[in-house]
Parts: structure tokens; sequence; C-alpha cells
């Protein structure tokens, strides 16, 4: 299903509009609905932020875009929270917490199967190890606050256990950042990519940051901001991949095909009728982003936006368990660090290496990663559920 970029003109600016009734809509069920429901909603409130978060730093050094940038991005904050209030009220925050690791293994996955350039490829299974190993320690602490099953919102569609150890994943900053694509010679699908995991990740961050302070389990707060340090590794590594010397108008223009692109994707693959929808309404919405984008590219900026935009939407996101693919890059890849921009095997840091200093440091006190999941192993329905079927259940109901 070939959406024609270019002939597609989706819904006009100014008849983009919402009132608080249909901004606030019904949220889909915790565990009624398909757990990739959940993925989606989490991935474009993640999108959508990242539009707003754009929109804000490029005003800041662009006077001339000023007055188009706060048109749109008015649109991109209601489109946000339609799509965040999409969240039920009986989704406690660890419980968001592990369909937000969700989206970073199952959607960076996707991404990193479908990534034409081999170097970004291996960045993105690089970083989707480490947000596999998060859902694996927030499992943990599911279990110890909760004391039930992750696999409830889960769906059995990703595994729970370690991946990379979250021990080891702190770097140095200077072996975080990555090399870009080249803007003139990398596939629109690199440049889409690149967006859309940045915009995941940073969501990603600035949620554990926001949450990690409410708990008053010390475990649990010491783990979000463990794991949140990570989460700006992961924006600082993703971040590096886009070209900086593309203009801004460019970035802009990419930036509204990146989201359009993942909005179509979603469309795809709803099954919630309702919510399908509202994926329809906001690919609607983002053509119309990318048309009055486009006409700016080509008045202020003299260029045509065929230079940069593809026809049509390139492969879409599989919202689909990737649970082969991540076990094998596990066996293969899980021994991985980084040296610099290069990904090279443990065995070839050099003992003294800034990565180890910086991490021995921050462990130096304990690893919350590591306590939160000590004797912690995934059993489905829980250790509960395995004492039952061991010793059985007395005449009364009650474990014997
Ligand atoms: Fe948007
Ligand atoms: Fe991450
Ligand atoms: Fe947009």
């Amino acid at each position: 299903m070939a959406l024609d970029l270019f002939k597609e003109k989706g819904v006009p600016l100014d008849r983009q509009v919402f009132t608080w009734k249909d901004m606030v809509q019904r949220p889909y069920s915790k565990l009624d609905d398909d757990a990739f429901t959940r993925v989606r909603v989490i991935l474009m409130n993640g999108i959508e932020s990242d539009a707003l978060r754009f929109k804000h730093i490029v005003a800041r050094f662009n006077r001339q875009l000023r007055e188009p940038l706060a048109l749109i991005r008015r649109v991109e904050q209601h489109q946000q929270t339609l799509v965040n209030w999409l969240n039920p009220a009986d989704q406690s925050p660890v419980e968001t917490t592990l369909g937000f690791e969700q989206v970073a293994i199952e959607v960076t996955a996707s991404v990193a199967l479908k990534e034409p350039d081999p170097y970004l490829a291996q960045a993105y299974r690089f970083g989707m190890l480490e947000d596999f190993d998060h859902l694996y320690r927030y499992s943990a602490l599911y279990d110890r606050i909760e004391g039930k099953d992750p696999n409830y919102l889960i769906q059995s569609y990703s595994d729970i256990r370690p991946g990379r150890p979250t021990a080891v994943e702190h770097r140095h900053p200077l072996d975080d950042l990555r090399r870009p694509y080249d803007m003139r010679t990398a596939h629109p699908l690199t440049k889409i990519h690149a967006l859309l995991i940045t915009a995941a990740e940073f969501q990603t961050h600035d949620f554990y940051m926001t949450i990690g302070p409410m708990f008053a389990d010390p475990v649990a707060r010491q783990l979000y901001a463990e794991i949140a340090s990570i989460e700006e590794q992961h924006v600082t590594q993703y971040g590096s991949l886009i070209d900086p010397d593309q203009s801004v108008l460019e970035q802009w223009l990419m930036h509204e095909a990146m989201e359009l692109y993942c909005y179509y994707s979603c469309l795809q693959y709803e099954g919630n009728a309702r919510i399908k929808g509202i994926w329809q309404r906001m690919v609607d919405y983002e053509l119309g982003h990318l048309h009055y984008v486009m006409e700016l590219f080509q008045r202020l900026g003299g260029r045509d936006p065929a230079e940069v935009l593809p026809a049509t939407l390139p492969d879409l996101i599989d919202f689909k368990s990737h649970r082969e693919f991540v076990r094998r890059t596990l066996a293969q890849e899980v021994d991985l660090r980084a040296n610099g921009t290069e990904f090279v095997d443990k065995a070839e840091i050099p003992p003294g290496h800034r990565s180890i200093l910086y991490r021995d440091q921050l462990n130096s006190e304990g690893s919350p990663t590591e306590t939160v999941a000590a004797g912690y192993q995934w059993t489905p329905g829980t250790e509960l559920n395995a004492r039952v079927q061991r010793v059985g259940v007395g005449p009364e109901g009650r474990l014997q």
C-alpha cells in the first residue's frame, strides 16, 4: 500500500482542530488490548514529544521560521495529548515502564532489520541488547513492588531475561558518540530511522526522569536513576547518527516525513478499530504538515523537496515479536563494547580504558540493576504459580 507523498495532501493545517473532548478519548484496555497497541501509543507519544522538542529548539536559533514553527507546534501538542491520554489510569508507572522497554526492544529490532546501512544497523542492535536487559531489571522491580507477572503486559511477545548487563552499559561520553550518516548518500529510510529511534529514546529518558523520584522504595529510586543514565547514553548514541550538516529546513522536512511514516505503520497493524481511526486521522494531519513544510523548503530553502523525500514511504515498522532475532543477536553480540565510534569485542578493550574507569567509579558503591535482580528469575504467573505446580493446593485452596 504505497502512499504517494507528493499527491496525497492530507488535511490542511487550518483544519487540524481539536476539542478537549476529542483530545481526551477512552483509553485502550491494559489487559484486553493487544500489547502492541500499548507499544504504538507509547512510541507515538515519544514521536510527538520530539516534534515539539525539535520545533522549540529550532525556534531559538531561527527568526524566519518562528511563525510557521509555532503554528505546527500547537497541533503537535494536541496530537501528543490525544495519543498520550490513550494510556489507561489503571496502568501503574512500573507497568508503563515495561511498555516503554517493549517499545525499545521490538521497534528497535524492526529498525535494525530494515536499516540499509550496516554501521547504523549495528548501532541499533547494540542499543537493543541494552534495553532488552532493562526489561528484565524492571520486571524484577515489578515483582518486588507489585508481586505480579510482567507477562500480563508483555503478552509473550518479548523474552524476559538478562541482556548486556546494565551494570556494564555505563560508558564514557566519548564512547557513546557514533559516526553520522552522510546526508548526500544515505537512503531516506536511514534518515527516518535515526530520527524515530532518537525520539523514542528521548521520551524514555524523560519518563524515567519524571517518575523515578515518585517511588518510595529505595531500590526503585536508584534503579530509575541508573537506567535513566543509560537512556541519556542512548539519546547521545542515536542522536549522533543524524548528519548535522543537514539544514534546519531539511531536518524539519524529514521529521514530518518520519512522523507520517510512524503513524502509517501504526495504521497497518492496529487491531482496535477505534484507535485505528485515530492513526488514520494523524496520518492525514502529518501529510498536512509535510506539505506545509515542503512549500517552505521550496520557497525559503530554494530546493525541491523531491531531492530529499522519497516518492512513497519506505518499508514500514513491523509491530510484531522479534524474539528469534533478539535471541540470535544476544548470542552473537552481547560481548560487544564501544571504543569511540566503533564496536569491538570486550577482549579488545584495554585495561584502564576511559569507559572502564568511568563505569567502575559509578558502580563503586554497588549497582541498583544488580541489586534489584538478585535471585530474580522470571516465572510464568510468578513464583507462587511455580509453587502451586510443585507442591499442589490443599483442600481449602491454600498452598500446602
Ligand atoms: Fe505530529
Ligand atoms: Fe534505551
Ligand atoms: Fe508533524
